[in-house]
């Protein structure tokens, strides 16, 4: 029975208690936690950066999935790395080195994925697909939370997927953004799915979790 992992992405969380909010994830059962790093260039919006990231790896042994949506992510995989990211995700379009910073990632260690806005297609990844732990499809154009998910998104899910089947690849295939129980089914392809404001701000968080773990051919 598929079983997408869940990645809640701390930016929905309450920040003036963030800690006592990573705990009560964890004991929830999710399975990643999900680190939104913005640098008001690549994306429209701050969020939070290093201090924050290495105070959070304090508080959890969960993984922490770390998605940079910064411009020059190369100068600052290093310092991710140290402080505490388990995988480290580049965007596609903040370089012309992708080979390189997914060598560089994995000299530190760390698992390495490259995220993609709604409007790159999933084939400029064909040659590289193999050497990638993971891919993040960005389901909504990445800077907020709470947007809703781009319809034609789920085709390029459905053509990752493909992809990956032809060139006998193993990354895994992450979707974020607007993910709720409703579009979680649209993309049943995904092994990772992002979700903000569908979980973490969701007025029955344990709910909301049973409801994105379940298949999409299952009667709720
Ligand atoms: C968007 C971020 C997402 C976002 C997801 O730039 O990369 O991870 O926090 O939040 P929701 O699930 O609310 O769209
Ligand atoms: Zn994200």
């Amino acid at each position: 029975m598929r079983r997408p992992l869940i990645a809640p992405s701390l930016l929905a969380a309450d920040f003036t208690r963030l800690g006592e909010e990573i705990t009560a994830l964890e004991a929830l059962g999710v399975d990643w936690l999900h680190c939104d790093i913005m640098d008001g260039v690549f994306v429209p919006n701050l969020s939070f950066g290093l201090p924050v990231l290495e105070a959070i790896r304090q508080v959890t042994t969960l993984p922490l999935d770390v998605h940079l949506m910064i411009i020059h992510p190369e100068r600052y995989l290093e310092a991710f790395a140290q402080a505490g990211a388990d995988v480290l995700t580049f965007h596609w379009e903040a370089t012309p080195h992708a080979d390189r910073l997914v060598q560089e990632i994995h000299r530190l260690g760390k698992k390495a994925g490259i995220a993609l806005n709604p409007a790159t297609p999933v084939e400029v990844l064909q040659d590289i697909l193999p050497e990638v732990d993971l891919v993040c499809v960005m389901s909504v154009n990445p800077g907020f939370g709470g947007q809703r998910f781009i319809p034609y998104v789920a085709a390029k899910v459905q053509r990752l997927a493909e992809l990956r089947a032809r060139c006998r690849a193993h990354a895994l295939i992450e979707v974020d953004g607007g993910i709720t129980s409703e579009t979680a089914a649209w993309v049943p392809q995904a092994d990772v799915l992002v979700a903000g404001q569908g979980l973490v701000r969701a007025a029955d968080r344990a709910q909301a979790l049973q409801a994105l773990r379940l298949p999409p051919s299952t009667p709720a």
